[in-house]
């Protein structure tokens, strides 16, 4: 081996060598906030859950806690149906159907909302979009489905906001029927 070759191979050498340890350090650097990032193994095992439906009769509301925060399964009336499908946009403050199971430029039509075609599976997340607060359910405030006392907030049969400061409807989760009686969320 030449001696400008030796010389070569040992600035490489050392090229790869620093390169190595600049690699090194930018990993250790970022690791603990990638892993800060990561949630937790409890919050990793409930990723997703299955929730039997089969006892909850047409007209009644099953809470369960998902990730945290209760959600809402309704069973609705056809009454609490039609209810929801004779409202038109420009009744609406929020105008967007707020469901992650569908295109986010989907309306707020009661039909973007549920779960089912039959509209009988209103499946939403039991946060008030004003502040945070469970709103009360059961045909509770001036529109039949949902109250929030905090401030006022009233929600409707299909939980899109129609009176008081919150600004959006009622969140719909991912959610998907497994079978005739289990619903998964996540
Ligand atoms: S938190 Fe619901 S109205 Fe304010």
């Amino acid at each position: 081996m030449s001696h400008t070759e030796d010389t070569g191979s040992r600035r490489d050498f050392l090229y790869f060598a620093t390169g190595s340890t600049a690699a090194v350090a930018t990993v250790a650097a970022v690791w603990p906030l990638v892993n800060q990032m990561n949630p937790s193994a409890d919050v990793q095992a409930l990723a997703s859950i299955d929730v039997p439906i089969d006892g909850v009769e047409m007209g009644t509301q099953l809470t369960v806690k998902y990730l945290g925060k209760p959600v809402f399964i309704r069973r609705r009336t056809q009454a609490e149906i039609d209810d929801a499908r004779s409202v038109t946009m420009d009744d609406l403050p929020d105008t967007t159907s707020q469901n992650n199971n569908v295109a986010q430029d989907k309306d707020a039509s009661d039909q973007n909302r549920t779960l089912d075609e039959a509209g009988e599976w209103l499946v939403m997340v039991g946060v008030c979009t004003h502040l945070g607060c469970v709103p009360l359910g059961d045909g509770a405030g001036d529109f039949g489905g949902w109250f929030c006392p905090c401030h006022g907030s009233h929600y409707d049969t299909a939980g899109r906001i129609r009176k008081g400061p919150a600004p959006l409807n009622l969140l719909v989760p991912v959610a998907k029927f497994t079978s005739e009686t289990v619903l998964k969320l996540g």
